[in-house]
């Protein structure tokens, strides 16, 4: 473990029974759905993919499907490479993003950096990051079931046009807008890799909990690591290269 994964380890306050399991060395074990295995492993979006994409957020940025757009300072389509492995869908961004148009560039935003860079991951390099909602609710109220399913198209269109080779769905309207389902605890869905299907897209899901949920209650975070674990043996590591 080098020093930065060190700091990052003591901030996840994991260890010392924790340790950071090596990758698998049977390629079997990284066994992804057909659809997304067809990929070839170093492509990157062809331009017309990067076109569409750049499209797509603007589309995102004129939005008006819901009422959110009157109160938004600015939306958040995500950051990230596009060709990342790894796609990590959050809840809805909060006030320091809605200001920034950025995910994750608060309090939870810097935890989950920690975590990532705990598996070896950068946000730069490794992984895309989003949200199911893109714009900011009010007094970080939840996201209304109409408000997630207006904007779920954009959420799908990202999905399908940058193929990932896995989601990882942090917090329940994440989970609840790709996987379905209302209620759903996320102790319920967490542990175990899903399938999304998306137009016949086929990704592999895993569900975890909320970065500011575990700001809040430190005991989950050992749970979050087994997921971000269970995660990279089954997405690989972010990036090709
Ligand atoms: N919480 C989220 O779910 N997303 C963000 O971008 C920030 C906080």
């Amino acid at each position: 473990m080098n020093p930065s994964q060190r700091r990052a380890w003591a901030a996840l306050e994991l260890g010392p029974r924790w340790s950071n399991r090596p990758m698998p060395s049977d390629a079997s074990a990284l066994a992804v759905s057909p659809a997304i295995d067809a990929r070839d492993p170093v492509a990157v979006p062809a331009p017309a993919a990067d076109v569409r994409l750049a499209e797509l957020r603007s589309e995102v940025a004129r939005c008006t499907r819901c009422e959110l757009c009157q109160s938004r300072s600015r939306t958040v389509f995500g950051s990230g490479p596009t060709s990342a492995r790894w796609m990590i869908v959050g809840d809805a961004p909060g006030a320091q993003e809605d200001a920034s148009g950025e995910p994750f560039v608060g309090p939870s935003g810097q935890l989950l950096t920690h975590m990532l860079q705990a598996l070896g991951l950068t946000r730069e390099r490794d992984v895309f990051i989003t949200n199911a909602l893109k714009c900011h609710p009010p007094e970080n109220r939840h996201p209304t079931a109409q408000e997630i399913s207006r904007c779920l198209p954009f959420l799908r269109q990202q999905v399908t046009q940058q193929a990932p080779r896995g989601l990882l769905l942090m917090g329940r309207f994440a989970a609840q807008a790709l996987l379905g389902g209302d209620e759903e605890r996320i102790s319920a869905l967490r542990g175990r890799v899903h399938e999304c299907e998306i137009d016949g897209v086929r990704v592999p899901a895993v569900v975890t909990f909320h970065p500011e949920y575990l700001l809040r209650h430190s005991a989950v975070k050992a749970l979050a690591w087994a997921d971000l674990c269970l995660a990279r043996d089954h997405f690989g590591p972010g990036s090709d290269g």
